[in-house]
């Protein structure tokens, strides 16, 4: 049995789908299974609930042999810090509990950086409480996630922009959240693996963001350019947002230190994955921008 959480996100619907094609068995911990869909709902075991709350892996984790574990984004939560500690708390108390013998964790890249990187910083907190639960352990090491640029749509199709705060002419490291959700895929369905690993999953294109650009043009038939931020004016974007002063330094700290750098090692180390950005335009990019309405 494997259980996933996070099963109607971006990396774990494809995960559940993934393993219902390789006839593995999943049970999903959903907080409203009407969301699940319907070809989903009939082929899994469904626990109604949060993953953060214990009785709730009581409830999922018997028989279970490998978990898939995502820390749901929470802008509003006191600190990074704090919401990706308390859920990897609960997460790992419950596998010592239940003996799960293999964990998948959705990660960032960049372990080892000397200096706070903000939500990054956060993720790397779970890693070690995941860690220390005596389950095998591999954190999924990500940089940027090509769907980040989704929430740009209306930018894109209006104003033909977008806009990040890292340089316009310094290679960005991406990857497609469906090839995160294959690799997880084939680590849960064959878990002969052992100890406790990072493992970067990078996509195969070496793009600056003016290179992006360039690429969303071609496969959108519209100009687009990249508009650099600065970070101050990002900090000022999520405040006029309602972002709360942790909130801004959670994600100014991990912006800033992707300028810098953080994913640099994991990058030179990383067997790329599948899907090039070109790719990710045609098949996800073009189809959301042209069912896209501002
Ligand atoms: N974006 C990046 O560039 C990047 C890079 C590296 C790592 N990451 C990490 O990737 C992860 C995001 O993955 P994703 O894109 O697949 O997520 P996503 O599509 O935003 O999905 C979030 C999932 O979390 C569930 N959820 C939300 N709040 C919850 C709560 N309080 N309790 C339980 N479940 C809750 C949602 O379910 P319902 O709402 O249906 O209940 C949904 O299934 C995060 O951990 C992030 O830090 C992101």
């Amino acid at each position: 049995m494997i259980v996933v959480t996070t099963p109607t996100g971006q990396i774990g619907s494809r995960l559940v789908r993934r393993l219902l094609d390789q006839d593995r068995e999943v049970r999903v911990i959903v907080r409203d299974a009407s969301r699940l869909d319907d070809s989903v709902r009939e082929r899994v075991e469904t626990v109604v609930g949060s993953h953060d709350d214990p009785a709730v892996l009581d409830r999922a984790l018997p028989g279970a042999e490998a978990l898939f574990w995502l820390v749901p984004p929470n802008p509003q939560a006191p600190s990074a810090q704090a919401h990706y500690v308390h859920f990897a708390r609960v997460a790992a108390a419950a596998v010592a509990r239940h003996g799960v013998g293999h964990v998948v964790g959705v990660s960032s890249a960049g372990h080892g950086w000397p200096v706070p990187a903000g939500v990054l910083s956060a993720a790397f907190a779970m890693d070690a409480e995941l860690s220390a639960s005596g389950a095998a352990y591999r954190a999924l090491s990500m940089p940027f996630y090509m769907e980040n640029l989704l929430r740009q749509l209306d930018a894109i199709r209006g104003q033909g922009v977008f806009s990040l705060t890292c340089a316009g002419d310094r290679p960005l490291a991406s990857i497609a959240t469906r090839d995160i959700a294959d690799t997880a895929a084939g680590l849960l369905a064959q878990p002969s693996w052992t100890g406790q690993e990072n493992l970067p999953v990078f996509g195969p294109d070496r793009l600056t963001p003016d290179d992006m650009a360039e690429v969303i043009s071609q496969e959108l038939g519209r100009p687009v350019a990249y508009r650099r931020m600065g970070i101050d004016d990002y900090a000022a974007l999520l405040r006029s947002q309602g972002a709360g002063d942790q909130a801004v330094k959670d994600l100014t700290e991990a912006f800033a230190a992707q300028d810098h750098g953080i994913y640099d090692a994991d990058w030179a180390t990383a067997e790329p994955t599948p899907t090039d950005f070109r790719t990710w335009c045609r098949d996800v990019l073009k189809p959301a921008a042209d069912a896209h309405t501002p």
